[in-house]
């Protein structure tokens, strides 16, 4: 068993950041923790138990920089449109731009990249078929990231490499028909560990009791 920070499940779940700033590129992480986390992320829920989830872990520097790079790219794609729809930028907004910006220029340093990956495309799919496949990756992934935070390990889902998902499908030689790549995420030891609650939404302007 690696180092746990042991955190109660409850300061897991309430602290585990997109961490950008604080991730520290110069300390190495021993492929055991990955494993480690892994193995708590294979507990995780999937539809009808298939399981048909893989889980890609990079650390050979050119392919990290290959990715980093179609990261970048795929940033910029993300921000042409958003900057138009989004022109009163609020100050929370512009501290995650800026935050986001860091992580663009630095992706490729992090020792780890995970790029999480699910079995059939859902371009077009119905609703149910969109559900499924996403919800089979999306609870393994973020137990990935809890399990990584209470080994002192900082993370960030990325989305914005998946608008040339195809680059980079040819990257990692990923069956780009079959398989659908569902983030890019920056895994390395935190400076410090001490991480604090997020501001969120009012809970009484999205909780609902009995219907909408
Ligand atoms: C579906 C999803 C996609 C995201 N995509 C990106 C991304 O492409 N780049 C990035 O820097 N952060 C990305 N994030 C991180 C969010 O910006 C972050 O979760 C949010 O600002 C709240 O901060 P917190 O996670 O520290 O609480 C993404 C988060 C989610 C859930």
């Amino acid at each position: 068993m690696s180092d746990s920070l042991n955190l109660s499940a409850d300061e897991v779940l309430t602290t585990t950041r997109s961490v950008r700033k604080r991730l520290d590129f110069s300390r190495p992480v021993d492929p055991a923790v990955i494993r480690e986390c892994l193995e708590i992320a294979g507990q995780a829920p999937s539809a009808s138990n298939r399981q048909d989830w893989h889980f890609i872990f990079v650390t050979e520097p050119e392919k990290r920089a290959l990715l980093a790079d179609i990261y970048a790219r795929g940033a910029e794609i993300s921000y042409a449109s958003r900057d138009n729809q989004d022109l009163a930028v609020s100050e929370d907004k512009r501290r995650v731009r800026e935050s986001s910006q860091y992580l663009i220029k630095h992706m490729a340093e992090a020792p780890v990249l995970f790029i999480p990956c699910i079995e059939g495309r859902t371009d077009n799919a119905p609703v149910e078929k969109q559900a499924s496949r996403w919800g089979t990756i999306v609870p393994a992934m973020w137990s990935f990231m809890l399990a990584a935070r209470n080994r002192g390990l900082g993370t960030c889902l990325t989305t914005m490499h998946l608008n040339l998902e195809r680059e980079a499908a040819e990257v990692l030689e990923i069956p780009y028909d079959e398989i659908m790549q569902v983030g890019l995420i920056p895994v390395a030891y935190t400076k410090g560990t001490d991480f604090k609650l997020a501001k969120r939404q009012p809970l009484d302007s999205v909780m609902h009791w009995e219907g909408w």
